[in-house]
């Protein structure tokens, strides 16, 4: 009897759950029920973390406690930024983090107790090294000694300060912050589903995490901002778009990074966010190469698709691309500033899915030979 294919799990529910509400016909996504449109605008990416990860929003006290907490987590064993200084200098960042992240195991005493108390200690000390592991290493394969870790800077502020030893402008800090909070969480994507799928079988939270940065990496994925951005280089310029996005879509399967989403089928409302952020650092940096290119391809982009009667739009990826390049991120640190943010949701998910676990068991319909006979080695 013929049996039900999901290719790509495409709409299957695995679980409930409280973290994130997407609803890709209105365009719409709730992180615990607030709209993400006004988190972007008046939240940091500590108190959206809080939220993801308890069942509201934190006063105050609460919002304090938890950035002490970690504050404290910031720094790195000695013996991982000896790791990260014992690597190629041409290795791609986001092999260095998952290396790293991997390699924390082995200094937590208690890595593998998946008890509530314990996993929120991992995911905090987690959330709290993922910058540090991302401009330590930006640093060192540069040739240049990690900054330490300020203990009295928020997250965003003090991951550019790792990065450049300086003490950023309110503008990149805030900037910095709205690109964390609408990267932090994303429902049941391909590199949160990965960590769901591996802490199913109970093994512990950096086999999850390490899992989910692998997964992040592909360029369906996390991958796609650093794709947009090397597109761009490509075409060069705002009169090579049209041809560009032409050719690319007479090919078998041709794709155009930055653009298509599995759920949503109207503009991604992250992409709507990033693009005026694009919009004003173009304004004020005087460079909008790369934002009127973008937004010369989104229209090209749009009119085809039409054509084809495809709903393809703009996703998260698309201006996040230009965004990054106006902060002065290298291309290839695209992909982990995406870690830098998901590692949030991430964790929201692997509370969730310990606290109510089912080991993911999907199955295959078989489609191969039966009863063949078999013959000894040296009658084959
Ligand atoms: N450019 C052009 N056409 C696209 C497209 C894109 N980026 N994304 C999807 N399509 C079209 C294709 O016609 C595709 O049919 P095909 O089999 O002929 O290629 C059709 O839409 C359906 O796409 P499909 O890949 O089956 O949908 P999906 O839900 O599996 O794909 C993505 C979702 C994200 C993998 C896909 O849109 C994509 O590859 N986008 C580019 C990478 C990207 O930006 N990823 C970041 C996502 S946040």
């Amino acid at each position: 009897m013929a049996q039900t294919i999901y290719p790509g799990l495409a709409g299957i529910n695995i679980a409930t759950s409280q973290i994130a509400l997407i609803d890709g016909i209105k365009g719409e996504l709730l992180y615990r029920g607030y709209d993400i449109r006004e988190l972007a605008d008046r939240v940091g990416f500590e108190e959206v973390t809080y939220l993801l990860w308890n069942d509201d929003l934190p006063n105050r006290t609460r919002l304090d406690a938890f950035s002490d907490q970690l504050s404290g987590l910031f720094a790195l064993p000695d013996p991982v930024y000896n790791l990260l200084h014992s690597l190629p200098e041409d290795t791609q960042p986001i092999h260095a983090i998952r290396t790293a992240i991997s390699a924390l195991a082995a200094f937590d005493e208690n890595p593998d107790d998946v008890s509530t108390e314990n996993i929120h200690r991992i995911g905090t000390s987690l959330l709290a090294k993922f910058p540090t592991i991302t401009a330590s290493f930006e640093r060192i394969r540069k040739g240049m000694d990690p900054v330490a870790p300020d203990p009295d800077l928020p997250v965003a502020a003090n991951f550019l300060y790792m990065l450049t030893g300086e003490m950023p402008n309110a503008a990149a800090t805030r900037t910095m912050d709205v690109a964390l909070v609408l990267h932090a969480e994303h429902g049941s994507n391909a590199s949160t589903f990965t960590a769901r799928t591996v802490a199913s079988s109970l093994t512990d939270v950096y086999s999850a995490i390490t899992s989910a940065v692998a997964s992040l990496k592909g360029p369906l994925h996390g991958g796609a901002n650093a794709a947009v951005m090397r597109t761009l280089e490509e075409i060069g310029s705002v009169e090579g778009v049209e041809r560009y996005v032409l050719d690319a879509l007479a090919q078998p399967h041709g794709r155009v990074m930055g653009f298509g989403h599995r759920v949503y089928r109207v503009v991604d409302p992250r992409a709507i966010i990033l693009k005026e952020v694009a919009r004003h650092l173009a304004e004020e940096s005087g460079d909008s190469k790369w934002f009127e290119m973008s937004l010369e391809m989104e229209r090209v982009m749009d009119r085809e698709m039409e054509r084809q009667g495809k709903q393809i739009k703009p996703n998260v990826d698309f201006f996040s691309a230009s965004v990054y390049r106006m902060l002065g991120f290298p291309t290839d640190t695209y992909t982990p500033l995406f870690a830098v943010a998901r590692i949030s949701g991430w964790m929201a998910h692997l509370f969730e899915q310990y606290a109510d676990n089912h080991l993911m068991r999907p199955r295959l319909v078989y489609e191969g030979p039966r009863g063949r006979v078999f013959k000894p080695i040296d009658q084959r």
